[in-house]
């Protein structure tokens, strides 16, 4: 059934049409020899109409699954309606996201861009104003964190492979240990005026922050006059189980950055953040040309809406993540030599086979599963939270036959 869904293969080969990518695309990415013509639910199809279980999910964007019909329905309607009319005049699609958005968080004012990582320079911006009263702009990010390819979150960006080779980065930023509130008090000077951390780490290798230590950073930055600010460009929109990770760790940030699953697969990044604080980004301070234009807000209104209808919030979605993990957590336990760990939280979940991950993950690849190493460590799974049970017991006994036939880790 699944390979008649993606019936209608192209001409051309994936080596074929790779071919051709490769000469006119440039190399800043390491590509599979795959190309993709259609996507639904968890399936993607390549253009020889072959299925592949997307356990990826565009890398965190398809919180729903490929083209839910809602969202592909808004996003017709709305093509044929107003697709663009710059950020100098109001559209209805911009308002009612944002609105929706306030409604269901802390916040009271949102911008949009197009990007996570737009969002992040925005946020620098907003946080640097903000210190300007008291002389203060130093900025901290965590070890290990990952905030986007611009230069500003680069800079954030608490890994020195993403900041090398581009220097002179901007100055006034440096790096806590994550997970480690007493290390990050050290590193804060009289000059930190942000702190940036997200409750877990995605790029980093999912690692979940530690609940005491969202909370002890809470009430230190409050005391020291430090805004916190959760960059949940990959944990937000229902990934880790609540619409955005601080609700789970009752830890209310002053600035939340979300992106990715938020526009269904259309550029759309928001700021969220209180009504005094956005008082910092005041007119003419900071703006987007397409930022929260007209065709991705109706997206990400269809996403948010389709979440909570259907259920996958304020908990199914939960639900379905709780199934998938007691699965794996069999799985470890049928295979500890090559699962050390499974980590995580809700449908953001960490394998950790220490040395393996890449080998692992062509091995998916092989089976025509879609997973992504995180380093040469961890497997890093980010499924659609409407997942079925038969999708989940695909993926489970294809991992199963695949570390069986491995043999043992350290063999070979
Ligand atoms: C936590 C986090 N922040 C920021 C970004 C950058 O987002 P974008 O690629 O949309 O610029 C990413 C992307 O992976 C991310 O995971």
């Amino acid at each position: 059934m699944k390979l008649e869904e993606g019936a209608h293969p192209s001409p051309l080969s994936n080596a074929q049409w790779a071919a051709r990518g490769s000469r006119v695309l440039v190399g800043n990415v390491c590509r599979e020899e795959l190309v993709f013509r259609k996507g639904r639910g968890a399936w993607l199809y390549d253009v020889e109409g072959r299925p592949y279980l997307d356990f990826l999910g565009g890398v965190a964007i398809h919180v729903l699954g490929h083209c839910h019909p809602r969202v592909t329905v808004s996003v017709q309607k709305q093509a044929q309606r107003l697709l663009h009319t710059s950020n100098l005049y109001y559209h209805e699609p911009q308002i009612l996201l944002a609105e929706f958005l306030v409604s269901k968080t802390f916040a009271d004012k949102v911008f949009f861009a197009n990007s996570g990582t737009e969002v992040v320079e925005a946020a620098i911006k907003l946080v640097r104003r903000y210190g300007a009263k008291t002389g203060r702009f130093g900025i901290m990010g965590l070890e290990g964190s990952f905030h986007g390819r611009t230069l500003g979150a680069l800079t954030l960006t608490g890994q020195k492979k993403i900041r090398e080779g581009i220097g002179p980065l901007p100055e006034g930023f440096d790096w806590g240990p994550f997970n480690d509130f007493e290390g990050v008090v050290r590193k804060v000077t009289p000059e930190t005026v942000a702190i940036f951390v997200e409750p877990v780490q995605g790029e980093g290798g999912v690692i979940p922050a530690d609940p005491a230590f969202l909370r002890d950073l809470r009430r230190f930055t409050r005391e020291r006059d430090i805004l916190l600010v959760f960059d949940e460009i990959q944990t937000g929109i229902g990934r880790t189980g609540t619409l955005f990770a601080y609700e789970s760790y009752d830890v209310v940030p002053d600035i939340l950055l979300s992106a990715k699953a938020l526009g269904g697969g259309l550029p759309l990044g928001a700021l969220l953040t209180t009504s005094p604080l956005a008082e910092f980004l005041p007119p003419g301070s900071h703006g987007s040309t397409f930022g929260g234009n007209p065709l991705a807000c109706a997206a990400g209104l269809a996403v948010l809406e389709a979440l909570y209808e259907e259920g996958y919030l304020p908990e199914g979605g939960q639900r379905i993540a709780e199934n998938l993990w007691d699965e794996l957590i069999s799985l470890k336990d049928l295979h500890p030599a090559w699962i050390r760990e499974v980590r995580g939280r809700g449908m953001m979940i960490g394998l950790v086979l220490p040395g393996r991950a890449v080998e692992v993950k062509d091995r998916f690849l092989r089976e025509r599963i879609l997973v992504n190493a995180t380093g040469p460590e961890v497997i890093r799974l980010l499924p659609p939270v409407n997942l079925s049970l038969e999708e989940i017991a695909t993926f489970i006994q294809s991992a199963d036959s695949i570390f069986s036939s491995m043999g043992k880790p350290g063999g070979s």
